[in-house]
């Protein structure tokens, strides 16, 4: 949707509406001053810190600082994309929305898309049948009724069965008109090497179809009912099954996991079926053990804030445990919430819950351990610690896991922890802990080095800084020939906080290819966070007599803290030096002079 037609339709609707009005549907506004005020309808509140400027056309709450355009509230209240948002305003507006051209290449695309989600449904309905009415499926009932696979999910899930021959499937779907080259394309037929001719890919295997989000049939899982390889063969790749985008269970866990605001998520089509056979809904499979940022991404999605807790309930192998540990880090990076849920004695969801029942499988969600303290146990659980050499490889493998954790209250917990877990001294951790930063700080130059002035100085930006950096963005719109000044004189990295960065990095772009920064077009490619943001910046009372010295004042001030900041590194820096015996305490020392140097001339200026 990247047309100028359809763009200036986007901001015809945005100019036009009465954000006001649109948003009194769901939140009553009163008038107070400039603005409009109401409940959150985000958050749970009594008084009203939800504001709305007509003006600008944002909203932005100071309770649980959700802000942005019409656009923006309508995709959070109604939990719908950016699309559907801009046909829901239209349809409110009563503005017809402009057909996009498609070309022929996207429309054929599109024709084959359809017939994949047809095909599949066709042949989920096909092996269900083969399971549920045809002799084939006796055995195949046997083995799931043997894994305690009930009728009822059988029924739940529309697994099916591939019947032990070659071409049933082909010759039923041939039959009935669908191409051979749709089953190629489906992943359903293979080709033949000999002959022009296909056969079925999934034979005399337990079938379990998946879906995507919509509950369309995007692939299938087969499983063997014996011991042999492979014990699950899935669909290949295709136009519409991209495993990195696909999470098994999620059709149905989605609403679930939107409700507790958690989920869960296990490695396999089994885990998944027990855990909700069970009553434990918010559960779904990643399809094996890689798991992705896209994957990630359809869980976040379901709140504001990326606010669900996901929880991994991986097999305890190393296979699985490896695999948690790559799924913490992507996770992570991505601002999320996440625990490990710890299953004993090497059982993976689905065995244990049938052991022991939903009721254990619940407390063990409720036990789940933090990133940090599951790297701890995993040290602790992979090594031998019986002996010295042990504790000492213990110890070599936890150090790292403190020196880049950022809690420091939390780490000292730990390390006492540790110490009384290994009988060693707190203070022999301590200093191993300290010797890690220090090598790390001379191998990447500084970047690790911040870490141990960290545990002393937190690192949030400054009050001053924050409001410094607001006044800025809000000069820029309001004026927009302050932008070059700003830009020759602010360097961007020295933005402290991310969305603020992110947005006057878009005004810099965006003026320096000529655009308008005045209207409000802009902002849209701006991420939810930095939205937020934008719209308390432009709700904030900001007074001033001369704009240009406004803007440098904030200018000063940004650069005086940061400076402030950096000396304090430097002197800290110098101290741990010289405690350590290390020459280098006097360059940093020096350093630090040449900078309080600076800050003293910053100040007479
Ligand atoms: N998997 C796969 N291909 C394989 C093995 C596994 O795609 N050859 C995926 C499947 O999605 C499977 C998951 O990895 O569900 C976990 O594998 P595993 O633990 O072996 O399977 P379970 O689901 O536990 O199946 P079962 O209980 O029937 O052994
Ligand atoms: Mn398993």
């Amino acid at each position: 949707m990247k047309d100028a037609v359809y763009d200036e339709f986007i901001d015809r609707l945005r100019s036009e509406c009465d954000i006001v009005s649109i948003l009194s549907d769901y939140v009553p506004l009163k008038k107070k001053g400039k603005n409009y005020w109401g409940c959150c309808p985000f958050h749970h509140e009594n008084t009203p810190s939800f504001s709305v400027t007509t003006e600008k056309g944002f909203y932005y709450c100071f309770g649980c600082q959700s802000g942005g355009n019409v656009f923006n509230f309508l995709m959070k209240i109604e939990n719908i994309s950016f699309f559907d948002a801009v046909k829901m305003l239209a349809q409110k507006m009563n503005i017809p929305v402009p057909q996009k051209e498609r070309t022929a290449q996207e429309l054929t695309r599109e024709r084959e898309i359809t017939k994949l989600y047809r095909v599949n449904e066709m042949a989920r309905d096909f092996f269900y049948a083969c399971l549920t009415k045809t002799a084939y499926g006796k055995t195949a009932q046997e083995y799931l009724q043997g894994r305690g696979i009930t009728i009822e999910m059988i029924e739940s899930f529309k697994i099916g069965f591939a019947p032990p021959a070659w071409d049933k499937l082909v010759q039923a779907f041939l039959g009935r008109g669908v191409e051979q080259d749709l089953l190629l394309k489906a992943g359903l037929a293979v080709q033949r090497n000999s002959s022009e001719g296909v056969y079925d890919r999934f034979r005399n295997r337990i079938m379990f179809p998946i879906s995507d989000v919509r509950g369309r049939i995007v692939g299938f899982g087969g499983r063997v009912m014996d011991e042999s390889q492979p014990k699950y063969l899935n669909s290949p790749e295709t136009l519409v099954f991209n495993k990195r985008h696909i999470l098994f269970g999620f059709d149905t866990a989605h609403k679930f996991i939107k409700e507790c605001g958690q989920a869960i998520v296990v490695e396999g089509y089994m885990d998944v079926i027990t855990a909700h056979a069970f009553g434990i809904k918010n559960v779904v499979a990643s399809l094996g053990t890689a798991f992705s940022p896209e994957q990630g991404n359809l869980m976040l999605r379901l709140s504001r804030d990326h606010a669900i807790e996901i929880l991994f309930a991986y097999d305890s192998d190393s296979a699985g445990q490896n695999a948690t540990s790559r799924a913490l880090s992507i996770l992570r990076n991505m601002g999320a919430n996440v625990r490990v849920v710890l299953i004993p004695d090497g059982k993976d969801p689905d065995a244990f819950i049938r052991k022991h029942g939903a009721e254990a499988f619940k407390v063990l969600i409720k036990d789940a351990v933090d990133f940090l303290e599951y790297q701890i146990k995993q040290a602790f659980d992979t090594t031998d610690h019986s002996n010295l050499e042990g504790k000492v490889a213990v110890v070599s493998k936890i150090v790292p896991v403190l020196g880049a954790a950022n809690n420091a209250v939390e780490v000292n917990a730990h390390i006492a922890r540790i110490s009384q877990a290994l009988s060693i001294d707190e203070s022999a951790i301590r200093s191993e802990v300290r010797k890690f930063l220090f090598q790390n700080k001379k191998d990447k130059n500084v970047k690790v080095g911040k870490n141990i002035s960290n545990i002393i100085v937190a690192r949030t930006p400054s009050v001053a800084t924050e409001q410094a950096e607001r006044h800025i963005i809000r000069l820029m719109c309001e004026d927009r020939s302050l932008i070059s000044h700003i830009q020759t004189n602010l360097p961007v990295e020295e933005i402290q906080g991310e969305q603020r960065r992110e947005i006057i990095e878009l005004i810099f772009n965006e003026y320096n290819m000529g655009k308008n920064i005045v209207d409000n077009a802009w902002t849209m490619s701006l991420s939810e966070a930095a939205n937020a943001e934008l719209s308390l910046i432009m709700l904030i009372d900001i007074q001033y007599n001369d704009i240009v010295k406004m803007v440098d004042d904030c200018i000063k001030s940004m650069r005086l803290t940061k400076l402030k900041g950096l000396y304090e590194q430097h002197r800290l820096r110098a101290d741990e030096l010289q405690r350590m015996g290390d020459d280098r305490f006097l360059q940093e020392l020096a350093e630090s002079q040449r900078i309080n140097n600076e800050i003293n001339k910053l100040h007479y200026l």
